[in-house]
């Protein structure tokens, strides 16, 4: 029932462990929208996973792949879009995407990012899983998260649930 007073793709953007794929799922469940999830996309038109295509091919192949799964993700409606952290490094992917969505920046301190993901080595950008690594890296992406921002959501300490009811109360 959502797209009836949304008419835009929700787009979810933010630093790597901030939740867009947990969250884009759990609204898109709520919600009837189609979800789509750029890594996931790009794995299966690899099929490779993200970890592979970066050590076997390198992160440059991994942008381009990244960029033909967002070029085909402009013609998608009553979506949402889980996007991978660095796809708004892009201007080319922000302007697909802000063809018909609006963006949601999903935002998280570096505490939760490291405790969300110091167990997982799916993150070829931070494997070390440095606290130092990931409070630099999130810094130097978090102007440009807020300059391409529709909406900010923060996620700290909070319940999936909470802020997906956030984010359908702020739309
Ligand atoms: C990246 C984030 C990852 C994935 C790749 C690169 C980034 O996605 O696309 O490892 O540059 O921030 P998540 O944000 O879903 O972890």
């Amino acid at each position: 029932q959502i797209h009836q007073v949304f008419p835009y793709n929700m787009v979810f953007i933010g630093f790597m462990g901030s939740g867009k794929s947990t969250i884009g799922r759990y609204l898109a469940e709520i919600s009837g929208y189609n979800y789509y999830d750029v890594d996931t996309m790009i794995e299966q038109q690899a099929g490779q996973s993200v970890q592979e295509i970066f050590s076997i091919h390198g992160e440059k192949h991994f942008r381009s792949l990244e960029r033909e799964v967002v070029e085909r993700l402009r013609t998608v409606d009553h979506a949402v879009i889980a996007c991978g952290g660095g796809v708004v490094l892009d201007a080319a992917n922000v302007s697909h995407l802000k063809e018909k969505g609006k963006f949601i920046w999903l935002k998280a301190a570096p505490e939760t990012v490291y405790e969300r993901l110091k167990h997982q080595n799916n993150r070829p950008l931070i494997k070390d899983k440095n606290f130092d690594d990931i409070k630099n890296l999130l810094k130097s992406r978090e102007g440009l998260y807020g300059a391409v921002a529709d909406y900010e959501v923060a996620t700290d300490g909070k319940l999936i649930s909470d802020i997906g009811h956030d984010i359908m109360n702020m739309i």
